[in-house]
Order: structure tokens, then sequence, then C-alpha cells
């Protein structure tokens, strides 16, 4: 097991931001976040209750944005009864609806992975998808054994993947994966693509297959379930 160091902050800008300056192996989390960091520039918005933690890690020699796939399979496995989805890359939904959100971040020789659990509350407004908290499904816990859970999921799925390699986590991944083989839309900065979701490259790319039979390979938008 790693010895992960635990930090707790009533309140900071954003706990990505805290973790850059902090050793390996330190969760930090915070009861409240001014500056919040969601995907894509976006904002995170916090909660009474909810978790906001940043994970530090030694940055991965190559391929650290495969860790994007283990953090969210190790939280998909800690919320497994409550049968949740994974969005690609990252969202975590259950019932189609967004509990989890994750940023991973590279800075110097540092892999930061914040994730955003809406544990008791659910962001109040403008949000591009439905939205919802665990305690909705009365799922209730603390963030503290959610924390603990989420690291003991995530050392689990990292030491697989260090001796098994991405194919074992991808297929385990696809397992939890939201709209394989189905109709999805992807929205990228510039256009929206349409086509049927049918997978993920080595590389964690989504493959979207065209109504002209294309495959392409998508490393980052937001993907959007269609009605089949
Ligand atoms: C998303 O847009 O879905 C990603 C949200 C990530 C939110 C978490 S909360 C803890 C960490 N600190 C931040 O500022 N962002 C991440």
């Amino acid at each position: 097991m790693t010895n992960w160091t635990l930090i707790r902050k009533t309140r900071c800008t954003s706990t990505n931001d805290v973790a850059k300056k902090l050793p390996v192996y330190t969760a930090i989390s915070a009861c409240n976040q001014t500056k919040g960091l969601g995907r894509i520039g976006r904002k995170w918005e916090d909660g009474k209750g909810n978790l906001m933690v940043s994970l530090v890690l030694p940055k991965p020699k190559k391929d650290a944005y495969l860790y994007t796939f283990l953090i969210s399979l190790a939280v998909a496995k800690t919320l497994e009864e409550l049968t949740p989805k994974i969005k690609w890359p990252n969202d975590i939904l259950i019932d189609g609806k967004k509990v989890c959100g994750i940023l991973l971040e590279t800075v110097q020789d540092k892999l930061i992975i914040g994730i955003g659990v809406n544990v008791r509350s659910c962001p109040s407004n403008g949000m591009m998808y439905p939205v919802a908290c665990l305690k909705d499904y009365h799922f209730n816990i603390t963030y503290k054994v959610l924390l603990k859970n989420i690291l003991q999921n995530f050392d689990f799925v990292v030491k697989y993947y260090q001796k098994k390699g991405f194919k074992f986590i991808r297929q385990e991944w696809l397992n939890f994966a939201c709209g394989l083989g189905k109709p999805i839309s992807v929205n990228l900065p510039h256009e929206t693509l349409n086509g049927i979701f049918k997978g993920v490259t080595n590389m964690g790319a989504l493959i979207l297959q065209t109504q002209d039979n294309k495959m392409l390979e998508i490393t980052a938008g937001d993907v959007f379930l269609m009605k089949d």
C-alpha cells in the first residue's frame, strides 16, 4: 500500500494548485475551494460535504494521460454498488448524471490528479450535463471514508497497470464505459462530430465511427449520448 500523507485545508483556491507545491504521495483535500478548476478551462463549484482532493504522484516516464483511466476506474470501483458508468474520458455518472469529475495536470516532475465528488450537494447552476450527488442515492459516506476507499482502489489499479499494462485496464474500464457501441456526439472546440462510440485506443483516445465509416481518434472533447 502507498503511504499517503493526508492534508486537510478549510479553504484554498484549488487543491490542484496547492498540490503542485507538495511532495509526492500527498493527498490534499479542502472543505472549500475559491477557484475550483474543471476540465477544458471550466470552473468546478464546491459544495458542502463534497470531496475535493488532489493526489500528487511522480510524473510517469511515459503516457501520464493514461492515469485518467486508472483513476476513473478506481472511483467507479469505489462506487460499484451504485452501478456507475464512466463517460469518456473520466466523468463518473450514476443514472446518467455526473457525480464526479477528474482533472489531471502535469507540472515538472509531478502528476496531479484532482478529483471532485458530489457527496452531499450538487452544483447549482449552468452545468452542461445533468448532475447528482451520492446522497440522492442514499449512499451516505463521509469524505474521509470515501477518500480512503478511492486511494485503496487506486493503489490496486496502479499495481495492476504496472504489472499487466494498459490493455487490461482498458478492458476493465470499457466494462464501465457509458455509450459503448451507441451513437454519441463529441463537441470539439470548433465542430461537433457524430458517430458510434467504438472503443478506446492504446493511448486512451476515443474511437468514433462516422457515418461514412471512417474511424476517428479523438483525444479531447465533450461526449454526449444520443438517443438511438
Ligand atoms: C471536471 O471538469 O469534470 C473536472 C473537475 C475536477 C474538480 C476537482 S475538485 C479537486 C481538484 N481541485 C480542483 O480545482 N479541481 C479538481
